[in-house]
């Protein structure tokens, strides 16, 4: 009998775990770090903006600062319940989304797009065509291939509230596609969250061909790191 192939995603620690692996309660306390502070120029006061996979609205809430309206859609219950009723909350998988309006901006963060299922990403790449104005744009964020390909165990990130440690990697070729199979603990206080994900290492071609294939126009580079993007729709 074959064996069952490993999740995709899971996670560990206090309070649940959405289908993604992400720890409902750790993103209620973590603190919005500045993000999406270099993005400020795209997000002027009266822009409709669409944030795929919001969670708790960490970055949901920041936009409502900048004078955004802000619909935030994510298939966790538990996660929309800790967003401020002045974002439009829709309770849906993205890659089923069907809203009948059209947005300013398409926010698709947190290397959703590396999903390690191409049908996935293309869904997640559709359903942001379907919903950007034509005017508009989509703003994606996504994981360095870079460092996918070279992160090491050990420390990667401490702030006074939040230390993040690599805690399991592995690399393999999955049907001829690199993968990239990744567990992060996080420690906040007493206590400790797991997440472990499965993703696939895009470089920018990559990126711009799966736009490409959705209607959009080439990716523009948004901050040095190179992990966000934005991409207007073909006219
Ligand atoms: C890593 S968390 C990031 C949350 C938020 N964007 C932030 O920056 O704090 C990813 C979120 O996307 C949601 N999510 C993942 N896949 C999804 C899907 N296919 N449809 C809807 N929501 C999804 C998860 O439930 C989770 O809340």
């Amino acid at each position: 009998m074959k064996a069952d192939p490993q999740p995709l995603f899971a996670g560990t620690g206090p309070g649940s775990q959405t289908h993604d692996g992400c720890s409902v309660e750790l993103y209620r306390r973590a603190r919005y770090a500045g993000e999406i502070e270099h993005l400020r120029g795209h997000f002027l006061p009266g822009t409709s903006v669409l944030d795929l996979g919001c969670g708790t609205g960490l970055l949901a809430h920041r936009l409502l600062d900048f004078g955004c309206t802000v619909t935030g859609v994510d298939n966790s219950a538990e996660m929309l319940a800790h967003v401020s009723d002045r974002v439009r909350r829709v309770h849906a998988d993205i890659e089923r989304l069907e809203l009948p309006e059209r947005f300013d901006v398409v926010l698709l963060p947190s290397g959703l797009i590396n999903h390690a299922e191409a049908s996935i990403r293309h869904a997640f790449i559709a359903a942001a065509s379907r919903h950007v104005a034509p005017h508009g744009q989509l703003i994606l964020q996504c994981q360095n291939a870079h460092w996918l390909r070279t992160a090491v165990l050990g420390p990667l990130s401490r702030s006074s509230e939040l230390a993040i440690e690599v805690a399991a990697l592995d690399r393999a070729t999955v049907d001829g596609v690199e993968q990239v199979r990744m567990t992060l603990r996080y420690l906040m206080g007493d206590d400790a969250w797991t997440h472990s994900f499965a993703l696939v290492p895009l470089d920018e071609s990559a990126i711009a061909a799966l736009l490409r294939h959705h209607g959009f126009d080439e990716p523009v580079a948004l901050d040095d790191a190179r992990r966000w993007f934005a991409a207007k729709p073909r006219r």
